[in-house]
Protein backbone atom coordinates (compact mmCIF):
# COMPACT_ATOMS: atom_id res chain seq x y z
CA UNK A 1 0.00 0.00 0.00
CA UNK A 2 1.01 3.45 -0.97
CA UNK A 3 -0.04 6.30 1.51
CA UNK A 4 0.96 10.27 1.77
CA UNK A 5 0.69 11.95 4.85
CA UNK A 6 0.02 15.94 4.20
CA UNK A 7 1.75 17.55 6.75
CA UNK A 8 5.16 18.61 7.82
CA UNK A 9 5.32 18.76 11.89
CA UNK A 10 5.37 16.39 15.07
CA UNK A 11 2.30 14.92 14.51
CA UNK A 12 2.82 14.07 10.90
CA UNK A 13 6.14 11.92 12.01
CA UNK A 14 4.08 10.50 14.56
CA UNK A 15 1.62 9.19 12.06
CA UNK A 16 4.35 8.20 9.77
CA UNK A 17 5.79 6.05 12.07
CA UNK A 18 2.84 4.58 13.46
CA UNK A 19 1.98 3.80 9.98
CA UNK A 20 5.03 2.49 9.44
CA UNK A 21 4.88 -0.20 12.29
CA UNK A 22 1.83 -1.27 10.43
CA UNK A 23 2.60 -5.29 9.63
CA UNK A 24 1.15 -4.44 5.79
CA UNK A 25 4.70 -2.30 5.41
CA UNK A 26 3.21 0.65 3.64
CA UNK A 27 5.66 2.77 1.30
CA UNK A 28 4.91 6.77 2.93
CA UNK A 29 5.13 9.62 1.39
CA UNK A 30 4.59 13.57 3.09
CA UNK A 31 3.62 16.12 1.36
CA UNK A 32 5.88 18.26 2.40
CA UNK A 33 7.36 16.10 4.90
CA UNK A 34 10.22 17.56 6.35
CA UNK A 35 14.17 16.17 6.31
CA UNK A 36 13.51 14.90 10.02
CA UNK A 37 10.76 12.53 9.31
CA UNK A 38 12.56 11.32 6.22
CA UNK A 39 13.36 8.01 8.31
CA UNK A 40 9.78 6.53 7.85
CA UNK A 41 8.12 9.14 4.80
CA UNK A 42 9.91 10.48 1.64
CA UNK A 43 9.36 14.27 1.58
CA UNK A 44 7.62 15.67 -1.19
CA UNK A 45 8.53 19.45 -1.14
CA UNK A 46 7.64 20.87 -4.60
CA UNK A 47 3.96 19.99 -4.33
CA UNK A 48 2.71 23.73 -4.81
CA UNK A 49 -1.21 22.70 -4.13
CA UNK A 50 -4.09 20.49 -3.72
CA UNK A 51 -4.29 19.90 -7.74
CA UNK A 52 -0.63 18.99 -8.07
CA UNK A 53 -0.81 16.75 -5.27
CA UNK A 54 -3.82 14.88 -6.36
CA UNK A 55 -1.97 14.49 -10.16
CA UNK A 56 0.98 13.13 -8.13
CA UNK A 57 -1.08 10.56 -6.09
CA UNK A 58 -2.61 9.85 -8.99
CA UNK A 59 0.45 9.38 -11.23
CA UNK A 60 2.42 7.21 -8.64
CA UNK A 61 -0.78 5.14 -8.23
CA UNK A 62 -1.32 6.05 -4.05
CA UNK A 63 -3.56 3.86 -2.52
CA UNK A 64 -4.35 6.08 0.33
CA UNK A 65 -4.08 9.90 1.24
CA UNK A 66 -4.56 10.61 5.05
CA UNK A 67 -4.43 14.44 6.30
CA UNK A 68 -2.50 15.58 8.95
CA UNK A 69 -2.65 18.91 9.33
CA UNK A 70 -5.90 21.23 9.10
CA UNK A 71 -5.14 23.79 6.12
CA UNK A 72 -5.41 22.10 2.97
CA UNK A 73 -8.64 19.92 4.30
CA UNK A 74 -10.38 23.65 4.77
CA UNK A 75 -9.43 24.01 0.58
CA UNK A 76 -11.07 21.03 -0.46
CA UNK A 77 -8.48 18.00 -0.12
CA UNK A 78 -10.60 15.35 0.58
CA UNK A 79 -13.53 16.96 -1.93
CA UNK A 80 -10.23 16.60 -4.77
CA UNK A 81 -8.75 13.09 -3.75
CA UNK A 82 -13.06 11.88 -3.97
CA UNK A 83 -13.18 13.54 -7.38
CA UNK A 84 -9.92 11.57 -8.38
CA UNK A 85 -11.01 8.16 -6.77
CA UNK A 86 -8.35 8.29 -3.91
CA UNK A 87 -9.35 6.91 -1.14
CA UNK A 88 -9.00 9.87 1.56
CA UNK A 89 -8.73 10.13 5.97
CA UNK A 90 -10.11 13.65 6.29
CA UNK A 91 -13.24 15.24 5.97
CA UNK A 92 -14.60 17.24 3.01
CA UNK A 93 -14.86 20.96 2.89
CA UNK A 94 -17.98 21.60 4.37
CA UNK A 95 -17.50 19.54 7.13
CA UNK A 96 -14.27 20.80 7.76
CA UNK A 97 -15.93 23.59 8.87
CA UNK A 98 -16.18 22.63 12.10
CA UNK A 99 -12.64 23.41 13.26
CA UNK A 100 -12.45 26.27 9.92
CA UNK A 101 -15.15 28.01 11.36
CA UNK A 102 -16.07 28.17 15.18
CA UNK A 103 -19.52 29.98 13.79
CA UNK A 104 -20.42 26.64 12.14
CA UNK A 105 -19.09 24.47 14.76
CA UNK A 106 -21.51 26.10 17.58
CA UNK A 107 -24.42 26.23 15.44
CA UNK A 108 -24.00 22.75 14.82
CA UNK A 109 -23.41 21.99 18.59
CA UNK A 110 -26.52 23.52 19.12
CA UNK A 111 -28.67 21.94 16.31
CA UNK A 112 -27.62 18.55 17.56
CA UNK A 113 -27.74 19.21 21.37
CA UNK A 114 -24.14 18.36 21.80
CA UNK A 115 -23.19 20.83 25.37
CA UNK A 116 -21.15 23.74 24.77
CA UNK A 117 -20.26 26.71 26.34
CA UNK A 118 -22.88 29.93 25.90
CA UNK A 119 -21.95 32.88 23.59
CA UNK A 120 -22.34 35.79 21.78
CA UNK A 121 -20.95 36.90 18.17
CA UNK A 122 -19.06 39.94 17.79
CA UNK A 123 -18.03 41.69 14.88
CA UNK A 124 -16.05 45.45 15.98
CA UNK A 125 -14.21 46.39 19.09
CA UNK A 126 -16.63 48.08 20.32
CA UNK A 127 -19.82 45.02 20.13
CA UNK A 128 -16.23 42.68 21.50
CA UNK A 129 -16.44 45.30 24.50
CA UNK A 130 -19.91 45.96 25.46
CA UNK A 131 -20.51 41.92 25.28
CA UNK A 132 -17.81 40.82 27.98
CA UNK A 133 -20.02 40.48 30.79
CA UNK A 134 -17.46 39.50 33.24
CA UNK A 135 -13.66 38.46 33.96
CA UNK A 136 -12.37 35.88 33.14
CA UNK A 137 -13.82 35.90 29.55
CA UNK A 138 -12.84 33.36 26.28
CA UNK A 139 -12.41 35.37 23.08
CA UNK A 140 -12.14 33.11 19.75
CA UNK A 141 -11.44 34.40 16.36
CA UNK A 142 -13.82 32.60 13.97
CA UNK A 143 -11.65 31.61 10.99
CA UNK A 144 -8.18 29.72 11.35
CA UNK A 145 -5.57 31.75 13.34
CA UNK A 146 -2.69 29.40 13.30
CA UNK A 147 -3.25 28.45 17.27
CA UNK A 148 -2.97 32.04 17.90
CA UNK A 149 -6.92 32.62 17.67
CA UNK A 150 -8.32 32.22 21.48
CA UNK A 151 -7.44 34.45 24.70
CA UNK A 152 -8.57 33.09 28.33
CA UNK A 153 -8.95 37.26 28.97
CA UNK A 154 -8.24 37.64 33.06
CA UNK A 155 -8.70 41.22 32.97
CA UNK A 156 -10.03 44.13 30.61
CA UNK A 157 -6.00 44.50 29.74
CA UNK A 158 -5.89 41.40 28.26
CA UNK A 159 -9.07 42.17 26.44
CA UNK A 160 -7.90 44.86 25.27
CA UNK A 161 -4.85 43.31 23.05
CA UNK A 162 -6.63 40.51 21.56
CA UNK A 163 -9.18 43.19 20.27
CA UNK A 164 -6.55 45.53 19.29
CA UNK A 165 -4.79 42.20 17.17
CA UNK A 166 -7.89 40.95 15.77
CA UNK A 167 -10.11 44.03 15.41
CA UNK A 168 -7.61 46.89 14.56
CA UNK A 169 -4.15 45.02 12.92
CA UNK A 170 -6.37 42.59 11.76
CA UNK A 171 -3.79 40.17 12.02
CA UNK A 172 -6.00 37.15 11.30
CA UNK A 173 -8.21 38.50 9.02
CA UNK A 174 -11.85 39.93 8.42
CA UNK A 175 -13.86 37.34 10.01
CA UNK A 176 -15.95 37.70 13.55
CA UNK A 177 -14.88 37.00 17.32
CA UNK A 178 -16.64 34.76 19.86
CA UNK A 179 -17.44 36.15 23.20
CA UNK A 180 -17.43 32.83 25.05
CA UNK A 181 -18.44 31.81 28.60
CA UNK A 182 -15.37 31.23 31.08
CA UNK A 183 -15.56 27.25 31.89
CA UNK A 184 -14.17 25.67 34.53
CA UNK A 185 -12.70 22.28 34.84
CA UNK A 186 -9.70 19.60 33.93
CA UNK A 187 -9.53 19.55 30.14
CA UNK A 188 -9.23 15.98 28.02
CA UNK A 189 -8.47 15.10 24.56
CA UNK A 190 -10.38 12.45 23.23
CA UNK A 191 -9.62 11.47 19.48
CA UNK A 192 -11.77 9.47 17.29
CA UNK A 193 -11.50 7.95 13.74
CA UNK A 194 -14.92 8.58 12.49
CA UNK A 195 -16.23 7.30 9.17
CA UNK A 196 -20.07 7.52 8.25
CA UNK A 197 -21.29 7.61 11.73
CA UNK A 198 -19.12 4.77 13.41
CA UNK A 199 -16.22 5.74 15.66
CA UNK A 200 -12.70 4.31 16.94
CA UNK A 201 -11.82 6.64 20.44
CA UNK A 202 -8.08 6.78 20.64
CA UNK A 203 -6.72 6.47 24.34
CA UNK A 204 -7.56 10.08 25.90
CA UNK A 205 -5.12 12.67 26.38
CA UNK A 206 -4.36 15.63 27.81
CA UNK A 207 -2.12 18.32 26.68
CA UNK A 208 -0.28 21.09 28.56
CA UNK A 209 -0.34 23.61 26.31
CA UNK A 210 1.29 26.31 29.03
CA UNK A 211 5.18 27.01 28.64
CA UNK A 212 5.93 26.41 32.09
CA UNK A 213 5.73 24.22 34.99
CA UNK A 214 2.29 23.89 36.73
CA UNK A 215 0.67 25.12 33.84
CA UNK A 216 1.63 28.73 33.85
CA UNK A 217 2.96 31.08 31.59
CA UNK A 218 2.05 31.75 27.94
CA UNK A 219 0.31 29.90 25.50
CA UNK A 220 2.01 27.37 23.35
CA UNK A 221 1.06 24.84 20.29
CA UNK A 222 1.63 22.41 23.53
CA UNK A 223 4.06 21.53 25.46
CA UNK A 224 3.76 17.72 26.74
CA UNK A 225 0.73 15.26 26.52
CA UNK A 226 -0.27 12.44 28.93
CA UNK A 227 -2.16 9.70 27.49
CA UNK A 228 -3.66 6.45 28.70
CA UNK A 229 -7.31 4.98 29.26
CA UNK A 230 -6.40 5.91 33.37
CA UNK A 231 -6.51 9.16 32.15
CA UNK A 232 -10.19 9.25 33.36
CA UNK A 233 -12.59 7.13 35.38
CA UNK A 234 -14.49 4.61 33.28
CA UNK A 235 -17.82 6.29 34.04
CA UNK A 236 -16.58 9.73 32.71
CA UNK A 237 -15.43 7.94 29.47
CA UNK A 238 -19.15 6.65 29.42
CA UNK A 239 -20.47 9.79 30.22
CA UNK A 240 -18.30 11.91 27.20
CA UNK A 241 -19.28 8.92 25.07
CA UNK A 242 -23.40 9.42 25.68
CA UNK A 243 -23.38 13.02 25.90
CA UNK A 244 -20.89 14.34 23.59
CA UNK A 245 -19.83 11.47 20.90
CA UNK A 246 -22.99 9.77 20.41
CA UNK A 247 -24.63 13.32 19.64
CA UNK A 248 -21.56 14.37 17.22
CA UNK A 249 -21.52 11.70 15.39
CA UNK A 250 -25.77 11.32 14.84
CA UNK A 251 -25.49 15.15 13.90
CA UNK A 252 -23.06 14.49 11.46
CA UNK A 253 -25.19 11.84 9.74
CA UNK A 254 -28.27 13.94 10.41
CA UNK A 255 -26.54 17.13 8.84
CA UNK A 256 -25.01 14.88 5.51
CA UNK A 257 -21.59 15.71 6.48
CA UNK A 258 -20.02 12.92 4.77
CA UNK A 259 -17.53 12.84 7.80
CA UNK A 260 -14.54 10.21 7.62
CA UNK A 261 -11.26 11.57 9.24
CA UNK A 262 -9.92 12.13 12.85
CA UNK A 263 -12.43 14.25 14.99
CA UNK A 264 -10.55 15.68 17.85
CA UNK A 265 -12.87 16.56 20.85
CA UNK A 266 -11.63 19.35 23.04
CA UNK A 267 -13.48 19.06 26.16
CA UNK A 268 -13.41 20.67 29.35
CA UNK A 269 -14.60 18.49 32.63
CA UNK A 270 -17.09 20.87 34.42
CA UNK A 271 -19.88 20.34 37.77
CA UNK A 272 -22.34 20.56 34.75
CA UNK A 273 -20.45 17.88 32.78
CA UNK A 274 -18.76 17.33 29.45
CA UNK A 275 -18.62 20.00 27.46
CA UNK A 276 -17.12 20.57 23.87
CA UNK A 277 -14.62 23.68 23.56
CA UNK A 278 -13.60 23.23 20.05
CA UNK A 279 -13.89 20.17 17.30
CA UNK A 280 -10.69 19.84 15.44
CA UNK A 281 -10.68 17.61 11.82
CA UNK A 282 -7.57 15.82 12.45
CA UNK A 283 -5.08 14.32 14.84
CA UNK A 284 -4.46 16.47 18.05
CA UNK A 285 -0.63 18.34 18.29
CA UNK A 286 1.18 17.49 20.58
CA UNK A 287 -1.64 14.27 21.20
CA UNK A 288 -0.77 12.04 18.17
CA UNK A 289 2.82 12.22 19.59
CA UNK A 290 1.66 10.55 22.85
CA UNK A 291 -1.48 8.65 21.84
CA UNK A 292 -0.16 6.81 18.37
CA UNK A 293 3.06 4.96 19.97
CA UNK A 294 -0.03 3.60 22.45
CA UNK A 295 -1.14 1.37 18.93
CA UNK A 296 -0.82 -2.14 18.03
CA UNK A 297 -2.05 -3.77 14.73
CA UNK A 298 -2.28 -2.94 11.78
CA UNK A 299 -3.14 0.70 11.75
CA UNK A 300 -2.20 1.43 7.91
CA UNK A 301 -5.10 -1.12 7.06
CA UNK A 302 -7.17 0.46 9.32
CA UNK A 303 -6.82 4.48 7.97
CA UNK A 304 -7.25 2.53 4.51
CA UNK A 305 -10.83 0.63 5.48
CA UNK A 306 -12.36 3.51 7.57
CA UNK A 307 -11.33 6.24 4.41
CA UNK A 308 -13.78 3.82 2.24
CA UNK A 309 -16.42 3.85 4.97
CA UNK A 310 -15.45 0.81 7.39
CA UNK A 311 -14.18 1.25 10.59
CA UNK A 312 -12.79 -2.23 11.31
CA UNK A 313 -11.63 -1.87 15.27
CA UNK A 314 -10.38 -5.47 15.39
CA UNK A 315 -7.27 -4.23 13.32
CA UNK A 316 -5.76 -2.38 16.13
CA UNK A 317 -5.29 -2.61 19.84
CA UNK A 318 -4.17 -0.01 22.05
CA UNK A 319 -1.51 -0.64 25.11
CA UNK A 320 -3.33 -0.07 28.32
CA UNK A 321 -0.66 1.28 29.94
CA UNK A 322 0.55 5.05 30.25
CA UNK A 323 2.52 7.26 27.30
CA UNK A 324 4.15 10.84 27.93
CA UNK A 325 5.47 13.09 25.39
CA UNK A 326 8.06 15.79 26.07
CA UNK A 327 7.88 18.66 23.90
CA UNK A 328 11.70 20.65 23.38
CA UNK A 329 11.81 24.71 21.97
CA UNK A 330 13.91 27.10 21.21
CA UNK A 331 14.65 29.72 23.72
CA UNK A 332 12.52 32.44 22.67
CA UNK A 333 9.53 30.13 21.71
CA UNK A 334 6.20 30.80 21.97
CA UNK A 335 7.07 34.49 21.46
CA UNK A 336 10.07 34.58 18.26
CA UNK A 337 11.02 30.57 16.53
CA UNK A 338 15.04 30.17 16.52
CA UNK A 339 17.14 28.23 14.10
CA UNK A 340 20.74 27.39 13.38
CA UNK A 341 21.38 25.47 16.67
CA UNK A 342 22.94 21.59 16.90
CA UNK A 343 21.01 19.38 17.89
CA UNK A 344 22.81 16.79 19.27
CA UNK A 345 22.01 12.56 21.28
CA UNK A 346 19.36 11.94 18.63
CA UNK A 347 21.31 8.68 17.38
CA UNK A 348 21.34 7.76 21.58
CA UNK A 349 18.28 7.10 22.10
CA UNK A 350 16.91 3.62 23.32
CA UNK A 351 13.72 3.14 25.03
CA UNK A 352 11.82 6.43 23.44
CA UNK A 353 10.92 8.11 20.12
CA UNK A 354 11.56 11.42 18.87
CA UNK A 355 9.19 12.78 16.63
CA UNK A 356 10.57 16.13 14.65
CA UNK A 357 8.70 19.59 14.60
CA UNK A 358 11.25 22.46 14.06
CA UNK A 359 14.18 20.88 12.41
CA UNK A 360 16.54 20.46 9.51
CA UNK A 361 19.17 19.18 8.54
CA UNK A 362 23.05 20.43 8.18
CA UNK A 363 25.12 20.01 5.23
CA UNK A 364 27.75 17.33 7.82
CA UNK A 365 24.14 15.13 8.07
CA UNK A 366 23.39 16.46 11.63
CA UNK A 367 20.76 18.04 12.32
CA UNK A 368 19.46 21.73 13.55
CA UNK A 369 16.95 23.83 15.79
CA UNK A 370 14.79 25.35 12.40
CA UNK A 371 11.36 26.69 13.80
CA UNK A 372 9.46 27.05 18.11
CA UNK A 373 8.51 23.51 18.65
CA UNK A 374 11.78 21.41 17.82
CA UNK A 375 11.26 17.74 19.38
CA UNK A 376 9.20 15.79 21.11
CA UNK A 377 10.25 12.87 22.85
CA UNK A 378 7.72 10.12 23.66
CA UNK A 379 8.05 6.67 26.16
CA UNK A 380 4.93 4.23 27.25
CA UNK A 381 4.94 2.34 30.31
CA UNK A 382 2.72 0.34 32.59
CA UNK A 383 2.29 3.05 34.88
CA UNK A 384 2.55 6.74 34.64
CA UNK A 385 5.70 7.09 36.61
CA UNK A 386 7.89 4.35 34.47
CA UNK A 387 6.65 6.06 31.39
CA UNK A 388 7.50 9.64 32.76
CA UNK A 389 10.93 8.59 33.96
CA UNK A 390 11.50 6.79 30.42
CA UNK A 391 10.67 9.62 29.05
CA UNK A 392 12.85 12.07 30.87
CA UNK A 393 15.84 10.43 30.45
CA UNK A 394 15.70 10.06 26.67
CA UNK A 395 14.89 13.32 26.74
CA UNK A 396 18.16 14.06 28.96
CA UNK A 397 20.46 12.83 26.28
CA UNK A 398 19.18 15.54 23.61
CA UNK A 399 20.08 18.80 23.24
CA UNK A 400 20.23 22.04 21.49
CA UNK A 401 21.62 25.53 23.29
CA UNK A 402 18.48 27.43 25.14
CA UNK A 403 16.12 24.53 24.65
CA UNK A 404 12.98 25.57 26.62
CA UNK A 405 10.87 22.05 28.19
CA UNK A 406 8.46 21.52 30.98
CA UNK A 407 9.56 19.20 34.08
CA UNK A 408 6.28 18.44 35.62
CA UNK A 409 4.67 16.48 32.71
CA UNK A 410 3.37 13.34 33.84
CA UNK A 411 3.18 13.87 37.17
CA UNK A 412 0.13 13.18 39.50
CA UNK A 413 -1.10 16.42 40.13
CA UNK A 414 -2.26 16.64 36.83
N1 LIG B 1 -3.36 20.15 21.07
C1 LIG B 1 -4.35 20.97 20.56
C2 LIG B 1 -4.56 20.86 19.11
O1 LIG B 1 -4.00 20.01 18.45
O2 LIG B 1 -5.32 21.65 18.57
Amino acid sequence: MKIVIVGKGGREHALARALSESPSRPELFACPGSEGMADVATPLTDIPDIPALVAWMRDHEIDLCVAGEEAWLALGLADACHLAGIPCFGPPKRAAQLESSKIFAKEFMTRHQVPTGGFTVVDSAEACRAAIQSYPTVLKYNGLAAGKGVAVCTDAAMAEEFIDMVFIQKQFGEDKVFVEEFLEGKEVSVICAVSDGKALYFTPARDHKRLKNNDEGPNTGGMGAVASRQLLPPETIEQIQREVIDPTLAGLVKDELHYRGFLYFGIILTEQGPKVLEFNCRFGDPEAQAVLPLIEGDFAEFLFQAAKGNIAPDLIQFHEGWSVCLVMATRDYPRASGSGDLISGLDTLQEGRVYHAGTRKRADGGFETHGGRVLAVSATGDTRESARDTAYAELAKLHFDGAQIRTDIGTLHF
